[in-house]
């Protein structure tokens, strides 16, 4: 295979930001290979062949109970054991990722076992797909390109100033809870150099944390818009998806749809978009699943006496 034509020390924060970016359903083979507990080690040895697997989870309606090897098998064959049920043979205690959770995670989860297949479970515990080394490898060349390319399309600003008017627009990568909050830091910082009222610095960077960490915690990505003018200061996020299905309910107290990892990481009361309204003069939401959201808000500053 000829050498990805860019350099992991020339763009290492491309490479970061996919590994936070992609989550493991994005990168798991979904055409799942399984076999019952009952099968017998004959049954699988036939899958295994016609299907040219070296692994399979053993599942049954959804659930796991465990994952047979080609050394089970290996093991069955000499000791002549091949009509015996699979349930023998296989590793009860599995190791399982989540669908949910970020690349980065699942790299370290090989790192750790050296196993070199994991089931993956969504919320409700069912397995929904496997990823292995291949199917990490080939999804993460492909979006190395689509991300490349759109990259060159994207038009990041750096900060700029007309007269009294500040703008700046940051990205926000999906998952990357290492960096969350940094932008949010940085409008504080700078409408603290502007002179602008405490309070109402207090109200902006709020919002403007809120607005982030959504993009951090549910969207695939987007840019968080700052600017600042004499008058007023505007915080637009943008993101390209997943969208909102319900707006009305994702403003209400209390509604989150955070799972239970994100929960862990101290997100999820349900409280960030209705915050931001509150510390806001003006707040809009527009949202469409399948294309994505965009929050806007503005605050205006008080004419100086
Ligand atoms: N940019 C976004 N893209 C997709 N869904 C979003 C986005 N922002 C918010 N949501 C949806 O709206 C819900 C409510 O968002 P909100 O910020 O109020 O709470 P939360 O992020 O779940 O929890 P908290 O902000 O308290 O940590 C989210 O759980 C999510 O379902
Ligand atoms: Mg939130």
């Amino acid at each position: 295979m000829n050498p990805i034509p860019i350099s992991a020390e020339q763009s290492p924060l491309l490479f970061l930001e996919l590994l936070y970016k992609l989550r493991v359903r994005d990168v798991m083979a979904r055409d799942l290979v399984t076999i019952r507990r009952d099968a017998t080690m004959r049954d699988l040895q036939h899958l295994m062949q016609s299907r040219r697997v070296s692994g399979v989870p053993v599942v049954e309606d959804r659930r796991l109970f465990g994952i047979v090897s080609i050394e089970d098998l290996i093991q069955a064959l000499e000791s002549g054991r091949m009509e015996e049920p699979v349930s023998h043979f296989m590793a009860a205690s599995v190791v399982t990722v989540e669908e949910d959770m970020p690349l980065s995670i699942v790299l370290s989860t090989f790192n750790k076992y050296e196993f070199r297949r994991f089931p993956v479970l969504n919320a409700r515990n069912e397995t929904v797909g496997i990823v292995t080394a291949r199917s990490i490898n080939t999804r993460l060349l492909l979006e190395l390109f689509r991300e490349l390319s759109r990259i060159e399309n994207q038009h990041v600003l750096p900060a700029t100033e007309h007269g009294t008017c500040y703008f700046k627009t940051y990205r926000v990568a999906r998952s990357d809870f290492e960096n969350a909050g940094k932008a949010a830091t940085e409008i504080k910082n700078t409408l603290q150099t502007r002179g602008v009222d405490p309070s109402i610095i207090r109200r902006v960077a709020i919002a403007a944390y809120e607005l982030e960490m959504n993009l951090v915690v549910h969207s695939d990505g987007g840019t968080l818009t700052f600017r600042a003018d004499e008058g007023e200061i505007q915080l637009i996020a943008k993101d390209r998806g997943p969208g909102i299905a319900d707006v009305h309910l994702a403003m209400q107290e209390g509604w989150t749809t955070a799972n239970e990892w994100v929960k862990s990481l101290g997100f999820g009361a349900g409280m960030g978009l209705p915050n931001a309204k509150r510390v806001s003069d003006e707040f809009h939401i527009v949202s469409e699943p399948g294309t994505g959201t965009t929050v806007t808000i503005r605050d205006t500053l008080s004419a100086p006496p």
